[in-house]
């Protein structure tokens, strides 16, 4: 049996048209458009581009926004079931189970036909931001908001999850956001999505499984990480004492480093901007400059003096952007999975489009025990 590669380090597990990542210019691109440049355009374009393989043009994109605003709402059992979530259940714990609750209700549940997939996908992706925006109200004692009829995407779930329509910054930083968390290549929960259809089950569980992935605090849940690690930290001047403390202690900032990237991941550098600009506009460029303090530190501690490729990844000036939108640290990662829906939805198609199930090998190092 061939060598091992420990957590298939460099592995090509499959071929993909839906996104490629260049890890050492660092360059991502959706379906062959630079992320910088699509992130001009509304999620919906973004999320079309990654189902359907090609922009949208005017007619298309008004077409399938409509699908998606028509599909936004969530059924009062759905909200009833959140409410009866004991004290305490995260965000990505109740949009999992959600997800669970509404396959039981979605009418394309047995069909894993393409025209069903496509239907199904779309209601994911609208309802994401309900669910969460849904949960969030209820966790605050607040009567969930029904959604924006006309609002874009992360518009209308700032207004979902406060009941107000948000700036016109705070809304272009939302579109954003979810548009850079759409997709990325073969990450772990993309992974897993993957493997779940393999085996031709359906749409619904594969982003259960892919829920369950991103959650992890080496995945998706190193941005809940980042929220707590700037409040933990308080001040740019206790930064370096703070990263100090966690190499003392043999710990990773969260954050930093990344399997592909041996460079600056190209979507923190446009977090980066964002979150200053945010920074400047508040007039409170605290969060920000905690930020550009720990990275300079683990700079220096890290890269200048170990040697090691570390470089701000995608969860950590997108953390510094959400504590200027004002999101809890407890629902930053169910935000990412609000944006990587769409990523997951273009795979399974591609997944099922030319399907083997996905089984690899494990070299056993067990014992054998003779035979009686
Ligand atoms: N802080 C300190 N040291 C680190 C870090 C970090 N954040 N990341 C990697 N290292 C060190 C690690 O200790 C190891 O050192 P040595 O060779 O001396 O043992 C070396 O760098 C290589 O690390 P690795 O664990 O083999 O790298 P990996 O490719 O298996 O892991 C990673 C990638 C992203 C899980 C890891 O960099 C990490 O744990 N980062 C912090 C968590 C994080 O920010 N996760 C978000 C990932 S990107 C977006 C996403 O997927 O959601």
């Amino acid at each position: 049996m061939e060598d091992i590669k420990k957590g298939l380090e460099s592995v090509i597990a499959l071929e993909t048209s839906i996104s490629y990542i260049d890890g050492i210019n660092g360059i991502l691109e959706y379906r062959g458009y630079n992320i910088n440049d699509l992130s001009e355009m509304p999620y919906d374009a973004v999320s079309y581009l990654l189902i359907h393989g090609e922009l949208p043009d005017e007619d298309e994109l008004e077409a399938f926004s409509g699908q998606l605003r028509a599909e936004r709402e969530i059924d009062e059992d759905t909200i009833e079931f959140m409410r009866m979530c004991p004290y305490g259940v995260e965000a990505m714990d109740a949009l999992r189970t959600a997800v669970s609750y509404l396959s039981h209700h979605d009418p394309d549940m047995s069909d894993c036909s393409l025209d069903a997939n496509l239907r199904k996908g779309i209601r994911l992706i609208a309802k994401f931001p309900t669910i969460v925006a849904a949960y969030y109200r209820i966790t605050n004692g607040q009567e969930p908001i029904a959604p924006h009829p006309s609002l874009p995407h992360g518009a209308n779930f700032l207004y979902m999850l406060r009941g107000e329509e948000p700036s016109e910054l705070e809304a272009r930083l939302m579109e954003l956001d979810f548009i850079l968390s759409a997709e990325h290549e073969l990450n772990a929960s993309t992974f897993s999505v993957r493997v779940a259809v393999s085996t031709l089950s359906d749409i619904h569980s594969a982003v259960i499984a892919g829920l369950s992935t991103l959650k992890g605090p080496l995945h998706g849940g190193a941005r809940l990480a980042v929220m707590r690690m700037l409040e933990e930290v308080g001040s740019p001047e206790r930064a370096e004492e703070y990263v100090l403390s966690l190499i003392a202690e043999g710990q990773r900032v969260m954050g930093f480093g990344h399997r592909v990237y041996k460079t600056y991941d190209p979507r923190a550098r446009i977090y980066k901007r964002l979150a200053r600009e945010i920074a400047d506009e508040r007039g409170d460029t605290r969060w920000f400059r905690i930020a550009e303090s720990i990275e300079e530190a683990v700079q220096r501690e890290l890269v200048e003096k170990q040697g090691k490729p570390l470089c701000p990844n995608v969860d950590f000036y997108s953390a510094v952007v959400y504590k200027y939108l004002h999101i809890p640290p407890e629902f930053a990662t169910s935000l990412f999975a609000i944006g990587r829906i769409s990523g997951w939805v273009a795979h399974c198609i591609e997944q099922y489009a030319d399907n083997r199930v996905i089984r690899p090998r494990a070299k056993y190092v067990g014992k054998h025990h003779p035979s009686r």
